[in-house]
C-alpha cells in the first residue's frame, strides 16, 4: 500500500484462491506488513485493480492481524468482479487503501453484539466477528445470517466454528435437497434473539432492503439509533472523498462510511431516489 500517494496503486501478488460459492472467491494477497501489525480496521475495503480492466472497492474479509495474509471475498458480477474472481495463484493486481471506517469495535466491551449480514455482506464483518470472539471482550455474540440458497452461504467452515463459540442462526431464500434450516428473510430471524435494547449493539451488512427492514426491526425491539450501524455501498470511483461518485446526500460513503449509524443514514436509506 503506497504510503505517500493515497491514490496510486501498488502491487500486490495472489498467494491463494479459495472458491466460497459458484460466483465469489477470496483472494489471499500476499503483503509487507510486519508480523502482528494492524493492517486495517475490520469493515474497511481496499481499491482492488484487475490491469487492464479496472478497479473497483472491496471490503477486507480476513484476519486483522494475519501476518502474511490479505483476504477480499469477490462476487462476479461485471467486467472487474469477473477479472478479479479469475486471478489465478501467482498472478498481480493493484492495490490501494485501506479506507473508511470500520466497526466500532471498542463499544462492544461487554456488550451484545449482534452481528447481522445478508449474501455477500458477511465478507466485512468476518474481521470483527474474529476480532470479538479472539479478545473476547463482548458478552454475547449473535451471528445472523442469511443467503439466497444454501450454496450462496459464505465462509461455511468458519460458521461451523463459531457456532461452538456463540449464538449463529442461519437461513436461506430458497432451500435445497439436504438443508434441514430455516427458509425465510434474514430480518425473521431477529425474533429467535433475546435482545436487551440498554446493551445491544448491532452491526448490519446486506443488501440495502435487508438492511432496512433489520434496522426496523432493531428499533421496535427498542434498540437505540445509535446502537445499529450499518456497511453502506455506492458505486465509487476515488475511494477517498474527492469525486463524489459515492454521494448518498451530505455523506460521502467512501471516507465517512462505509459503517454508519443508523441516524446518520436512516432518512437517507428511506429515501429510495437517492
Ligand atoms: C465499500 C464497498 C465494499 C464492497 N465490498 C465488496 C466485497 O467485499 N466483495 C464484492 O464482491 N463486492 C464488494 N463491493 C461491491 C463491488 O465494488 C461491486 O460489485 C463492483 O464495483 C462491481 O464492479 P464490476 O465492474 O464488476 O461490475 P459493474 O459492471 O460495474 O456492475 C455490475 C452490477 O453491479 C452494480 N453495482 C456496481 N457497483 C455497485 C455497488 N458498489 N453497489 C451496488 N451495486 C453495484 C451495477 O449497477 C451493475 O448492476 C463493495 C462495494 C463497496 C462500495
Ligand atoms: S468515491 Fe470519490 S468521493 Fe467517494
Amino acid at each position: 500500500m503506497s504510503e505517500t500517494d493515497p491514490i496510486c496503486p501498488t502491487s500486490a501478488r495472489v498467494q491463494e484462491v479459495s472458491r466460497e460459492t459458484p460466483d465469489t472467491v477470496t483472494l489471499r494477497l500476499a503483503h509487507t506488513a510486519g508480523e502482528g501489525e494492524r493492517l486495517f480496521l475490520p469493515g474497511q475495503f481496499n481499491m482492488l485493480y484487475a490491469f487492464g480492466v479496472g478497479e473497483i472497492p472491496i471490503s477486507v474479509s480476513g484476519e486483522p492481524r494475519l501476518a502474511g495474509e490479505l483476504a477480499h471475498t469477490v462476487r462476479a458480477v461485471g467486467a472487474v468482479s469477473d477479472a478479479l474472481v479469475a486471478l489465478k495463484r501467482g498472478a498481480s493486481l493493484g492495490l490501494r487503501g485501506p479506507y473508511g471506517t470500520g466497526w466500532p469495535l471498542a463499544l462492544c466491551q461487554g456488550q451484545h453484539v449482534l452481528v447481522v449480514g445478508g449474501g455477500l455482506g458477511l465478507a466485512p464483518l468476518r474481521p470483527a466477528v474474529l476480532q470479538l470472539l479472539e479478545e473476547g471482550a463482548c458478552r454475547q455474540l449473535s451471528i445472523l445470517y442469511g443467503a439466497r440458497t444454501p450454496d450462496d452461504l459464505l465462509f461455511r467452515r468458519d460458521l461451523e466454528r463459531w457456532a461452538h463459540r456463540c449464538e449463529v442462526r442461519l437461513t436461506v431464500d430458497r432451500a435445497a435437497a439436504g438443508w434441514q434450516g430455516r427458509v425465510g428473510v434474514v430480518p425473521a430471524l431477529l425474533p429467535e434473539v433475546e435482545i436487551e435494547p440498554a446493551t445491544c449493539i448491532a452491526f448490519v451488512c446486506g443488501p440495502e432492503v435487508m438492511m432496512r427492514f433489520t434496522a426496523r426491526e432493531l428499533r421496535l425491539r427498542g434498540l437505540s439509533s445509535e446502537r445499529i450501524f450499518l456497511s453502506l455501498e455506492r458505486n465509487m470511483k476515488c475511494g477517498i472523498g474527492l469525486c463524489g461518485h459515492c454521494q448518498l446526500g451530505p455523506v460521502f460513503v467512501c471516507k465517512d462510511g462505509p459503517v454508519l449509524r443508523l441516524d446518520r443514514v436512516g432518512a437517507l436509506l428511506e429515501a429510495r431516489e437517492l
